[in-house]
C-alpha cells in the first residue's frame, strides 16, 4: 500500500488502524479498544496490561534472538567498544531491577537517571520499566540547579547516576553536581546508585549512595510487572517559556504501539537490523530512538559516546556506520554541518565502506537545504528531514521510507504521519490556504505515544497546548503547507530557541540574568548561527549607580548561566544597553531584536513605545560584532 492509502485508511478508521498496529505488541491483557475519551486530551489502550521491558527485551530472547546484539556501545572518547546481546541485556536489567526493588522501588515510584552515553543508562531506563517505576532522565549537560528543579518536581525515590561523563578533553564530574542538586532540592531521594567509571571513581555518601555493582550482589532478579496501558512510562522535562521545565508524560501502551509502528514504516528497520540515532539519552530522540524503539523492534541500537567532529575526526560517523553495518542513521542537521565544516569535500567518507547505509534521517531543528544537498551528494542515499517534538515522542511529519519513499522536497519534513491531522491556522484558529504562513496545530486527539498531560501540571498542559486553539494541540511551531500537503516548519511561536539541536528556553536564561545584582532588566534572544542553527544572546540594562564595569557584569552572567543551566545552554555573549525596545504595554520586542541581529528586514512594530531604541540595539550589536 502507498502512503496516501495508509494515511486515508487511518483517517477513515483510526480505531481499526491503531488496533491493527497494537497486534505487534505482547500484551498481558489485550486492550478492548484503542482510544479512551478520558483525561485532558484522551488516552490510548488504557484498559490493557503490558510491560515495556518485556516488549523491548525479554520477548526477543523468547523468540530466539538471545544471541543477537541488542546494544553496541561505541566510544571514540574512551577508544572502547562493547556489545551486549539480548540475553545479557535481559539478565543485567533483571538484576538491576531486582536490586532497585530490594531497596523499595515499586510501580509508580519515580527514579531520576543522570548518566552519560553508556549502555547502563539504557539498562537503568529498562529496569525502571520492568518494575513499572517511572524514570526521568536528565541530560548530563545540565547543571546542578536544573537537576534540583527536576528532583523537586518528580520527587524521585532513587537517583541513578554515573561517577562522570566524558566530553572531548574534559571530564564532567557528575557526582559533585548530583550532591549539589540534592542539597539544593527540598525533596531528598531515599538512595542513589552510582556507576563508577574507570575514568573517575567518585566518593560515595554514606547511608545514601550505593555502588551500581555491589548493590546487585545476591539479590533476586526481578520479573516484568504488568502495568495499565495509561500508566506513565516516563517523564521527560523539556524547555517551555519559563525557568520551570515542562514534565512531558509518556503513557506505556501508546508508546509501545507507536514506536513499534514507526520503526518499520518510517525508519524501514526490522528485527535483526542495525539502527543508530546519534543523540543523547537525555533528549527525546535518545528515549525513543536510542533506547525504546529499536529494542521494541528487536533491532540493534548503537550507544555512541562521541561527537561528530574531534573524536577523533570528522570521519567518526562513517567509521561507526561501516564497522557496525548501520542501515538507518539519525542525527541532527547541526552535526552534519559540523562534519561538513571540517571535511567540506567529504574526503573522509571515501575512507569507509558505507554499503550498509540506506537512509540518513535528520531532525531536532530545521534541516537547511544546503546541508541536505551536501549529505545527498556525498553519501548517495536519501536524506530524510522529519519533524517532531519531545511532546509527541515520534514524528509528526516524515517521509515514510518503509512504506514508500515520497519525493524529497528540500526544506520540508514531507507529510503528516498517520495519527496526525496537521492544520495551519490563523490567529483566530481558522485553517489558512496552502502556502500561507500560520501556527501549526494538530486536530485532537493526538495519536498514541504522544503526551497525555504534564507531570503535576494538568492546568499548565491545558493552557500551554489546548487553550489557544480549541479542539487542537498547539505545536508552538509556525510554518505552512504546500498544495501537495508537504509541510514547511519555519519558526517557533514562543520564546524557545534551538541551539545545536538542543531545545532551550530564553525565559530560563533571562531568569538567571535577572538574578545578577547589577541587572535591572534583560532579554535573551536566539540569533542565527551557521553551525548551531541559533545561539543565545543577552541584552542587559544595568541598575543606576552600579559601579561594576559592563564587561565584568557580562562575564559574570555568562558564568552564571553555565553554572545554573549548564554548558549546553552555550550562552557566551551579552551586551549592555541603556533600554530595551518595548510595546506601549511593556512587552519586550524580542522577535524584532532577533531580526535586527540577523540582519533581516523588519517592520517597525505599530505598538512600539520608542522607535529610537531599535537604533541603539543595532549599534550595540554592531559593537559586539566588532568585538
Ligand atoms: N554532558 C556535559 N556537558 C555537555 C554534554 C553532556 N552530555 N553535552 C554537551 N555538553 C557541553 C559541551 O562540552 C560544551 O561545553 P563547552 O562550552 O565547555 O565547550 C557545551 O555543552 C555545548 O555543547 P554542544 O552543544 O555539544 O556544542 P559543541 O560546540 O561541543 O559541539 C556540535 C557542536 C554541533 C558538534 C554538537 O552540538 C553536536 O554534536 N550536536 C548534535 C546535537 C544532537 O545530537 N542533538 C540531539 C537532538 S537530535
Ligand atoms: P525537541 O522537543 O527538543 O525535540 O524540540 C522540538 C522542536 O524542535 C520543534 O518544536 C521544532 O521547533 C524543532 N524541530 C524539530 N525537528 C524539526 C524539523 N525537522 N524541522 C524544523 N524544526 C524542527
Amino acid at each position: 500500500m502507498a502512503y496516501q492509502d495508509i494515511y486515508a485508511g487511518w483517517k477513515s478508521d483510526p480505531e481499526g488502524f491503531w488496533m491493527a498496529a497494537a497486534e505487534r505488541i505482547d500484551w498481558d491483557r489485550a486492550p478492548s479498544r484503542a482510544f479512551f475519551d478520558q483525561g485532558p486530551a484522551g488516552e490510548w489502550f488504557a484498559d490493557a496490561l503490558v510491560n515495556t521491558c518485556w516488549n523491548a527485551v525479554d520477548r526477543h530472547v523468547e523468540a530466539g534472538r538471545g544471541d543477537q546484539l541488542a546494544i553496541i556501545h561505541d566510544s571514540p572518547i574512551t577508544r572502547s567498544y562493547r556489545g551486549i546481546t539480548y540475553l545479557e541485556l535481559r539478565d543485567r536489567v533483571a538484576s538491576l531491577a531486582g536490586a532497585l526493588r530490594a531497596k523499595g522501588v515499586q510501580k509508580g515510584d519515580r527514579v531520576i537517571i543522570y548518566m552519560p552515553m553508556v549502555p547502563e543508562a539504557l539498562e537503568a531506563m529498562l529496569a525502571c520499566a520492568r518494575l513499572g517505576a517511572i524514570h526521568s532522565v536528565v541530560f548530563g549537560g545540565f547543571a546542578a540547579h536544573e537537576l534540583a528543579v527536576r528532583i523537586d518536581d518528580a520527587t524521585p525515590k532513587a537517583i541513578i547516576a554515573a561517577s562522570c561523563g566524558l566530553e572531548p578533553g574534559r571530564v564532567v564530574h557528575y557526582k559533585p553536581l548530583l550532591d549539589r542538586a540534592i542539597e539544593q532540592a527540598a525533596h531528598k531521594p531515599d538512595f542513589c546508585v552510582i556507576l563508577q567509571r574507570e575514568q573517575e571513581v567518585a566518593s560515595l555518601t554514606e547511608g545514601r549512595d550505593v555502588a551500581w555493582h555491589s548493590f546487585q550482589y545476591g539479590v533476586e532478579p526481578a520479573e516484568c510487572v504488568p502495568v495499565e496501558g495509561n500508566h506513565p512510562a516516563y517523564i521527560l522535562y523539556t524547555s517551555g517559556t519559563t525557568g520551570q521545565p515542562k514534565g512531558v508524560v509518556r503513557h506505556t501502551a501508546g508508546h509501545l504501539v507507536a514506536l513499534n509502528w514507526s520503526m518499520k514504516n518510517i525508519y524501514d528497520i526490522e528485527a535483526g537490523e542495525v539502527f543508530w540515532a546519534a543523540s543523547d539519552v537525555g533528549w527525546v530522540v535518545g528515549h525513543s530512538y536510542i533506547c525504546y524503539a529499536p529494542l521494541i523492534a528487536g533491532a540493534t541500537t548503537i550507544v555512541f559516546e562521541g561527537k561528530p567532529v574531534g573524536t577523533p575526526d570528522a570521519g567518526t560517523f562513517w567509521r561507526v556506520i561501516q564497522n557496525h553495518k548501520v542501515k538507518s542513521f539519525f542525527t541532527a542537521p547541526t552535526a552534519i554541518r559540523a562534519v561538513k565544516r571540517e571535511d567540506p569535500e567529504g574526503k573522509l567518507i571515501g575512507d569507509y565502506n558505507l554499503r550498509s547505509l540506506k537512509t540518513l534521517y535528520l531532525a531536532g531543528e530545521r534541516a537547511d537545504p544546503d546541508t541536505i544537498q551536501w549529505a545527498e551528494d556525498h553519501l548517495g542515499v536519501p536524506v530524510i528531514d522529519h519533524w517532531w517534538q519531545t511532546e509527541t515522542g515520534w514524528a509528526i511529519a516524515a517521509n515514510p521510507v518503509g512504506i514508500e519513499l515520497l519525493p524529497v522536497r528540500k526544506g520540508s519534513p514531507t507529510r503528516a504521519m498517520p495519527g496526525y491531522d496537521v492544520q495551519v491556522l490563523d490567529e483566530a484558529g481558522h485553517p489558512v490556504p496552502p502556502g500561507t504562513l500560520g501556527a501549526i496545530a494538530i486536530r485532537l486527539p493526538l495519536p498514541p505515544g504522544t503526551l497525555p498531560t504534564l507531570w503535576n501540571a494538568e492546568e499548565r498542559f491545558r493552557k500551554s497546548y489546548l487553550a489557544h486553539f480549541p479542539g487542537y494541540y498547539e505545536t508552538g511551531d509556525a510554518g505552512y503547507v504546500d498544495e501537495d500537503g508537504y509541510l514547511y516548519i519555519m519558526a517557533r511561536t514562543d520564546d524557545v530557541i534551538n541551539v545545536a539541536g538542543h531545545r532551550l528556553s530564553t525565559g530560563a536564561m533571562e531568569e538567571v540574568l535577572a538574578s545578577h545584582p547589577a541587572v535591572a532588566e534583560c532579554a535573551v534572544i536566539g540569533v542565527a548561527d551557521s553551525l548551531k542553527g541559533q545561539m543565545p544572546l543577552g541584552f542587559l540594562c544595568l541598575k543606576k549607580g552600579v559601579e561594576t564595569s559592563p564587561e565584568q557584569v557580562v562575564g559574570e552572567v555568562v558564568r552564571m548561566v553555565r553554572d545554573q543551566i549548564g554548558p549546553v545552554a552555550a550562552f557566551k555573549s551579552a551586551c549592555v544597553v541603556e533600554r530595551l525596545p518595548k510595546t506601549r504595554s511593556g512587552k519586550i520586542l524580542r522577535a524584532t531584536m532577533a531580526k535586527i541581529a540577523d540582519g533581516e528586514e523588519y517592520r517597525m512594530p505599530a505598538t512600539i513605545d520608542d522607535p529610537a531604541i531599535l537604533d541603539e540595539i543595532a549599534a550595540a550589536l554592531a559593537g559586539l560584532a566588532r568585538g
